[in-house]
């Protein structure tokens, strides 16, 4: 099923040198404060800890109250990531927020975060890449650092897909957390710092793998597609798993390619935290070592579009990224779409 196209490939020129690098000067977190164990689970489903620790990794997941949105936690990794990188929130150019579960259809969360935040000058959109929103986010933000448009850019992956999950469906409720990650880009004149390569994909034949069919134009919402839960994700979860372990790999083999680096330049790669099984059979099937493999996923869950970013924080945090290091971030989901983003901190 995976877009053959998107895996060929791409000419030197595609990617043009630009003026600036686009450095990643800081980064935050944040997670609902409700904890929804395993054992919590097993009340609401027929599923077991054994199952969902075996079946993907997971031990629980942060759940947001009924009244927090996706702008209520994102707003506090924003701030703590332009805190860590010395930005004022006035000073930024650009807001780039990946999510599917923002605070509404419209106005965009990254327009919500712009007056949350006090950043008038910024200009500001959502993205919509499934759990690939924040790579997709990113890589936007990355074209307009680069280019000179932006000085200054907030990327931000928030997901909140616990109000969107059907919670009779064992299938899917044991998988999603909420939380929101944040990154600050800044515009740096030295030369092979910061992103050094982005690599996006999509595939919409995969689109009816994993979806929510209401609350759009093809089913507005009304009294039927709410009896029918159809405002609730729909996952083909098998199909997805078998994609997801081949894109990671393609979107790394595409990295290396692009930068010229080896795989003893990478120091740590931090994958999308959909499934345990599929981290480690993606390291498998790139041969890559397991211990600079980032893994949170019994924490959080899948928090979809802010696992990566939630995940690179985690690890700065802890000091396994120093100063020179390469990171890979890869991700896929709805779309479906895949891709990652080479840094260098
Ligand atoms: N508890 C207990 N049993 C369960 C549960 C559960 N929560 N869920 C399913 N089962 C049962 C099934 O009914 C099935 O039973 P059967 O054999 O009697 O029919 C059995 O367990 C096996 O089900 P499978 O679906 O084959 O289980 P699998 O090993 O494939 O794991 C999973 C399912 C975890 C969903 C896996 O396929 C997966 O992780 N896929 C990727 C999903 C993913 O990454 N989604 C996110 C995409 S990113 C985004 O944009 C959100």
């Amino acid at each position: 099923m995976l877009n053959p196209a998107a895996h060929q490939p791409r000419s030197a020129s595609a990617w043009p040198a630009q003026p600036f690098s686009a450095v990643v000067a800081g980064t935050g977190s944040q997670v609902p404060e409700r904890v929804l164990t395993n054992a919590d689970l097993e009340k609401i489903v027929d599923t077991s800890d054994q199952w969902i620790t075996e079946r993907t990794g997971m031990k629980e997941r942060h759940i947001s109250a009924p009244d927090e949105a996706a702008s209520d936690i994102a707003v506090k990794a924003c701030e703590k990531a332009l805190t860590e990188a010395g930005v004022e929130s006035a000073d930024l150019d650009l807001i780039v927020v990946g999510t599917v579960t923002g605070d509404m259809p419209f106005p965009s969360t990254a327009c919500v975060l712009q007056q949350r935040l006090g950043a008038p000058r910024a200009a500001a959109f959502d993205v919509s890449a499934g759990c690939t929103g924040f790579i997709y986010a990113l890589s936007v933000a990355r074209q307009f650092v680069a280019s000179g448009t932006s000085r200054t850019a907030l990327v931000v992956g928030v997901e909140l897909l616990s109000k969107i999950t059907d919670w009779t469906d064992r299938s899917t409720c044991v998988l999603f957390g909420d939380g929101a990650g944040a990154a600050v880009l800044k515009a740096d004149t030295r030369p092979g710092k910061g992103i050094l390569a982005t690599y996006l994909a999509a595939d919409g034949n995969g689109g009816k793998h994993l979806y929510m069919p209401a609350g759009g134009s093809r089913h507005p919402a009304s009294a039927e597609t709410v009896r029918e839960r159809l405002h609730t994700c729909k996952m083909n979860g098998n199909a997805i798993f078998k994609d997801a372990v081949r894109s990671m790999a393609d979107a790394f083999r595409h990295l290396l390619r692009q930068t010229g680096l080896g795989f003893d330049d990478v120091k740590l790669m931090i994958p999308h935290q959909a499934n345990l099984r599929i981290i480690e059979a993606t390291a498998k099937l790139l041969n890559f070592p397991p211990e600079r493999v980032f893994v949170n996923i019994a924490k959080y869950g899948n928090t979809s579009s802010a696992t990566t970013i939630i995940a690179l924080d985690e690890a700065r945090a802890a000091g396994r990224i120093l100063p020179g290091d390469v990171v890979i971030l890869l991700a896929f989901g709805a779309g479906l779409t895949w891709g990652g983003v080479a840094i260098r901190f």
